[in-house]
């Protein structure tokens, strides 16, 4: 089969601006699609910041940025995105809006071969993947945050989906210079269901006053070497995302550890949902 070549990403927040940045720095035509005029200005003014960050680092010319933002298409209107092969959704984790958006784009998509990948963090594809008329051509393609930094994209075939779709998504992965893996189709994948619990097990050490948010952050980076501590990973996540991951997987596997504290619940409550907010369990200018 020809390689990918017109891709759809629908949802331009952090994941979707940057699944789509990755897109036209690899050469494709790229249709973004959002909800409302303003979702879709701020995803438009993510991903330009981005690129320019690129140049500004030396990781592209503003020839090639330009290029890049010739290949970019935004709408508001799902029909337009009917020419596409290839579709990834990145809206908001929410089981509803994501069906529903499969759900569109399974009647907008002029080519019965398209296939529609959803870039869920921990929903089973195959409830999102019956949902639609084409359960052989929808898959999970779950990528990282931040999207053009981390290597990774899980692929998951739902129990649905054929093999035809996997090499392509496989091969759409390779495009985008990401490296593959293939995950199960179960709540959290392979990433998040180890990440996950650790990560919360960061909330409750704070929620019972048993460290501070820095000491915890500080002892995994000076530790273990990682590249940030689990509450600057939370915040950078997103807090929102992160409770909705959790109860998905609590949900699924009714385990304590995957449930979220109550300390999460009233940070998403407040407000405080990170770095997006400003605020989470640290405090973020500019
Ligand atoms: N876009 C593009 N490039 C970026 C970027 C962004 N948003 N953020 C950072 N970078 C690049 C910088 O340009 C820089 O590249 P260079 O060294 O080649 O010039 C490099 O990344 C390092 O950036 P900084 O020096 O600004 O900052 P740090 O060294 O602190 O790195 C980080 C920032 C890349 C975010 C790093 O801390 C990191 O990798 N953290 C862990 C992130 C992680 O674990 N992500 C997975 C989250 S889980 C998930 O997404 C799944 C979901 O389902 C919940």
């Amino acid at each position: 089969m020809d390689p990918v070549t017109r891709l759809g990403v629908v949802g331009c927040g952090l994941m979707g601006s940057g699944i789509a940045e990755v897109a036209a720095r690899g050469g494709l035509d790229v249709r973004v699609a959002e909800a409302t005029p303003d979702a879709l200005e701020a995803g438009r003014r993510r991903l330009t910041a981005s690129l320019d960050r690129g140049v500004r680092r030396g990781k592209l010319s503003e020839e090639q940025r330009d290029e890049c933002l010739a290949r970019l298409s935004f709408t508001y209107d799902l029909g337009d995105l009917a020419d596409r092969q290839f579709v990834i959704e990145a809206v908001a984790e929410n089981r509803d809006i994501k069906t529903g958006v499969l759900q569109s784009l399974d009647k907008v998509l002029e080519d019965p071969a398209a296939i529609l990948a959803t870039n869920t963090s921990s929903f089973p594809v195959i409830d999102l993947a019956v949902a639609t008329e084409r359960p052989a051509q929808v898959i999970g393609m779950h990528f990282f945050n931040p999207v053009p930094v981390q290597q990774l994209v899980e692929v998951i075939p739902a129990l649905t989906t054929s093999q035809d779709t996997v090499q392509r998504t496989r091969d759409l992965a390779a495009q985008l210079g990401k490296q593959a893996i293939q995950a199960p189709d179960r709540s959290g994948f392979v990433v998040n269901a180890l990440l996950v619990p650790y990560l919360l097990s960061a909330v409750r050490m704070v929620e019972s006053g048993a460290a501070r948010p820095d000491d915890i952050d500080q002892g995994m980076e000076l530790g273990c070497a990682h590249p940030m501590g689990p509450l600057h990973l939370l915040d950078l996540i997103g807090l929102d995302t992160a409770q909705a991951v959790a109860e998905s997987m609590y949900e699924e596997f009714k385990e304590p550890l995957y449930a979220p504290p109550a300390l999460l619940r009233r940070m998403v409550a407040a407000g405080h949902l990170g770095r997006k907010s400003g605020r989470g369990f640290f405090t973020y200018t500019g």
